[in-house]
């Protein structure tokens, strides 16, 4: 794994948003894997004001995200379809039809697991996945103890997770029980992974993932088994790290 050592958030969210620029210039038709949540905000922010100076193209790349809720409408306020919409998606010349999220409202929702994993096989797989980490470890909506054979698939989430979501709901009670998620196979068959680690609350988990084994309790330690996996944190993220010499190395 890679790593980007950066000053602050706004650092990092400008670097991550120079990779997805980098790939969508590259390959037009490029399939970006995205993440929602509070990390990935600034990247997004970063992409609409490139889109509007730049004027970088989406009209034929496409995007899958990680997750979605089940048991909320996509047009609910905190559905992720709404996240997109919101925070990227109505800002950029993204075709509507180029944006896959998982539908949470599915009426069979194991059919709706593998129409999802068929889809991004059929768009070629993903060529660069965004992910964010949960306090726990988790990686899209994986939770510790998920297998790392895990493909597409419905989880319940750990009450950790849901506590820490409740921030974007009026109240704990309204935070979904269960989520659809890309499963830990899923995200390891992407091309390219982008880690984004941003904060003194991520501190902890991230030295956590840098010097433990793999192993299914700590799900983002499956990435130790993908080739090309670059993680972009910044400084009170990596606070954590005791090895002065490597925050030394990497200019932190
Ligand atoms: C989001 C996702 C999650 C988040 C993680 C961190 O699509 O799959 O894994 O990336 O929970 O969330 P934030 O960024 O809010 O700390």
């Amino acid at each position: 794994m890679n790593i980007i050592a950066v000053k602050n958030y706004e650092e990092m969210s400008k670097k991550a948003a120079e990779f997805i620029i980098d790939t969508v210039k590259t390959k037009p038709n490029a399939v970006l894997g995205m993440a929602t949540g509070g990390t990935a905000v600034g990247t997004y922010k970063c992409l609409i004001q490139d889109f509007n100076q730049n004027k970088t193209s989406y009209k034929q790349a496409y995007t899958v995200n990680l997750d979605e809720y089940i048991g909320i409408d996509p047009e609910h306020e905190q559905s992720y379809h709404t996240y997109m919409d919101n925070h990227l998606f109505q800002h950029i010349d993204l075709p509507k039809n180029h944006q896959y999220i998982p539908n949470g409202n599915a009426k069979n929702l194991e059919a709706e697991c593998k129409r999802y994993e068929e889809a991004i096989e059929a768009l070629g797989g993903v060529d660069l996945q965004i992910l964010g980490i949960g306090h726990n470890g988790h990686i899209g909506f994986n939770e510790p103890g998920t297998s790392f054979d895990s493909k597409t698939q419905v989880v319940e989430l750990a009450e950790s997770t849901r506590k820490a979501n409740a921030r974007f709901f009026e109240d704990l009670n309204e935070v979904p029980t269960q989520a659809i998620t890309m499963g830990i196979a899923t995200i390891l068959k992407s091309k390219k992974i982008l880690l984004l680690v941003s904060g003194k609350g991520k501190a902890e988990i991230l030295q956590k993932l840098l010097t433990c084994d793999i192993t299914e309790s700590i799900p983002a330690t499956a990435l130790k088994k993908h080739p090309n996996v670059t993680i972009i944190a910044d400084k009170e993220a990596l606070s954590f790290l005791a090895d002065t010499e490597m925050k030394v190395r990497m200019s932190v």
